[in-house]
Order: C-alpha cells, then structure tokens, then sequence
C-alpha cells in the first residue's frame, strides 16, 4: 500500500521518459502514472534535451541505444544544462560496459531492459533521494560560502575601520605636535605628498607606500622629547643645544618601535636626519644602507622647506628649490631620488603642495 504522503509527493515528480521504441516508451510511461508520477514521453534524445532545457525534470529515464543522438549524448548535455538531474540510462542485455561507462559519467543508475516494475521503482526512489541529498549539500554549501563571503566582508571592513582609526590618530598626534612648534599649516600633509609622489616615480610597490607616507607623517614625532625652551628658542641653537635637538630621530624611533605597524616607519623616522654622503645624524650611515623611505623624504621635507614662508625668511620659488635640491644630489641626497624628484612637473608639485581635507595616507 502506498502511505498517502508519499503518493502526494508522488504526483508532484515530474519525470521524462525517452525510448525511440514506443512500446517499451508507452509501457513504462503508463506504469509510472499508474504508480502516482507525472511521466512526459520523448522519443529522441534531441528533443528530450530541448524539453529539459526549457522545464524542469527532477528524473530522465533514458535508452541508451537510440538512432541519432543516443543516450550517452544525452546524458552528457544534461549533465551540463540541468546539473541537478537525476538520470536512469536503460541499457539492453549484454550492454553492460556502456552502462557502467553511464555510471562512471554522471548517470544515477542503469536498469536492463525491459525493466522489471519493482525494480524500475527503486531505482527511481533511490536516483530521487540521492538528488534530494546532493541538492542539500548543495544549499549547505552555498549558504557555507555566503556566510564566509559575509563574514571576509565584514573583517575587511572592520580592517579597513582600523586601518582610518589608525591613520587618523597619526594625523592627530602629528598636529598636536605641530601646533606645540607654530609649524606652518599643512607642512606634514605636503612633506607626505611630495615623499609618496617621488616613491611613485621610483617604481617603488604600492603596498610599500603607506608606510613611507607615516615614516614622513612622523619623522618629528620625537620632538615631543625636547624641551621647550631648545625646540621654541628664537635664536640659534648652542653647541649643547645642537646636542639635545639632535637626540629627536632617536627619541622618535624609540617612541614608535613598540608599535607593531609602524616598524618600518619607525626606521624611517630614526634615519630622516641622515645624509647619504654619510655626514647626517645620529648613526652617521651613508648610501644605500639608508633606508629608502628616508632618502626619499629628504627630498621632499627640503623641497618643502624651501618652498615654505619661515619666520626668519621668505619662501623661494618651486624652480630655485629643485636646483638647490640639484645641487646636493649626491651629498645630502641620494641622486637616483633627485632625479625621481626632479622628473615631476613643477605644475604636479604645486598642485600636491594645495591643501585638501582627504588626508594622502
Ligand atoms: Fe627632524
């Protein structure tokens, strides 16, 4: 006896019967729709395929040896159109290498032909449940990626978050310190521009650019440690003085290196007073054993300086900086970055020297 339900659900299985032999095509058809399925029969493979492409069939039953297109064809253009199709190939006697051959590419199950009824019918069960299994673990699978697709989205905002709640307290932190020393506005802005426009020159790798845009940002930050009356002192600095002013990059490097995202800004920092003839401070290092980042932003803070009103002297022009600059490659500067620097435009350095809200970093 059949239990109600599963004649219910019976009904709602749609399944397409294919068999250029009408017989045996009209035979299993009927057995079917007497057994609660709603059967729709074919008696090609080409035109099985356009019914499956143009409406659902959770089952195909198939002949496996048709004229024209056969059941093997079949099978494969299901297997790429209706991936979710379950497929009995029916197979005649003495076929059985071509049956597991259907087996091995994508059919469900094979049945020899004529099929016994019990047998057809388990074999349908079957092919359905396992559908209804694989369709599951489909949707487990999809709603597994959507959830991680969601969750990656929200860990790369939550980074990103971090990352401007970062920035912005470097920003802050560098203001404060330019308000204690009346710096010119913007100066730590433009000095950022100008280092991360020669480093573009350079070729230097755009994932290394923000951290040569904070070792510029904060190449004064250990200028927090001197005292007032040496860092706000009108006249010119005593040999004594010249001694404590001098303790910044390292103050600044000792300040920043505990701070894990900021070690190789904290590099820069430390090496921003050098020269790359080897006559800068405090470690005296030369040439290439400077990090880059530092022999980038000498470049650009002189070329800011010069460009800059200053208490004790008035700015000079974009033209007379870069030939001041022209003339220390080699000594104060390294010359492979005066000759990124000296490769922009004048009209480029002067729109990067423009204030905007958007910090560069
Ligand atoms: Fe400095």
């Amino acid at each position: 006896m059949v239990h109600p339900d599963t004649d219910s659900k019976r009904e709602q299985v749609r399944i397409l019967i294919v068999d250029d032999d009408a017989a045996v095509r009209n035979a299993i058809g009927m057995l079917l729709r007497e057994e609660g399925y709603d059967t729709t029969l074919v008696d090609n493979a080409e035109a099985a395929l356009e019914m499956a492409r143009a409406e659902e069939y959770p089952l195909v039953i198939s002949d496996m040896r048709m004229p024209g297109k056969d059941g093997a064809w079949l099978r494969d253009r299901l297997h790429e159109a209706r991936p979710d199709t379950a497929i009995i190939m029916l197979t005649a006697f003495g076929d059985t290498e071509a049956a597991v051959e259907a087996l091995h590419k994508g059919a469900t199950d094979y049945l020899l032909k004529p099929p016994r009824v019990t047998d057809l019918i388990r074999a349908i069960e079957q092919a359905l449940s396992k559908r209804r299994l694989e369709q599951a673990r489909q949707r487990y699978r999809t709603s597994l990626e959507r959830r991680v697709r969601d969750r990656t989205a929200e860990l790369q905002q939550a980074l990103q978050d971090l990352e401007t709640t970062y920035s912005t307290t470097l920003w802050a932190l560098v203001a404060a310190l330019d308000a204690r020393e009346q710096e010119v506005s913007n100066h730590s802005q433009r000095v950022v521009r100008f280092t991360l426009a020669i480093a573009g020159r350079l070729g230097v790798a755009e994932k290394e650019l923000p951290d040569l845009g904070r070792g510029a940002l904060l190449h004064d930050i250990g200028k927090i440690g001197i005292t007032d009356s040496i860092l706000l002192k009108p006249g010119k600095l005593t040999e004594e003085e010249w001694v404590v002013m001098r303790t910044h990059p390292q103050i600044g490097f000792d300040i920043l290196k505990a701070i894990p995202f900021l070690g190789a800004p904290a590099e820069i920092v430390l090496a921003h007073q050098e020269r790359f003839d080897g006559k800068g401070y405090p470690r005296g290092l030369k040439g290439d054993a400077l990090p880059l980042g530092a022999r980038v932003f000498a470049v650009a803070d002189t070329y800011d300086a010069i460009t800059s009103d200053r208490p004790y002297r008035k700015r000079q022009s974009p033209e007379a900086a870069c030939a001041e600059i022209s003339r220390c490659s080699g000594t104060q500067f390294d010359p492979m970055c005066v000759e990124a620097f000296l490769s922009i435009p004048v009209a480029e350095l002067e729109a990067l020297a423009r204030p905007t809200t958007v910090p560069p970093i």
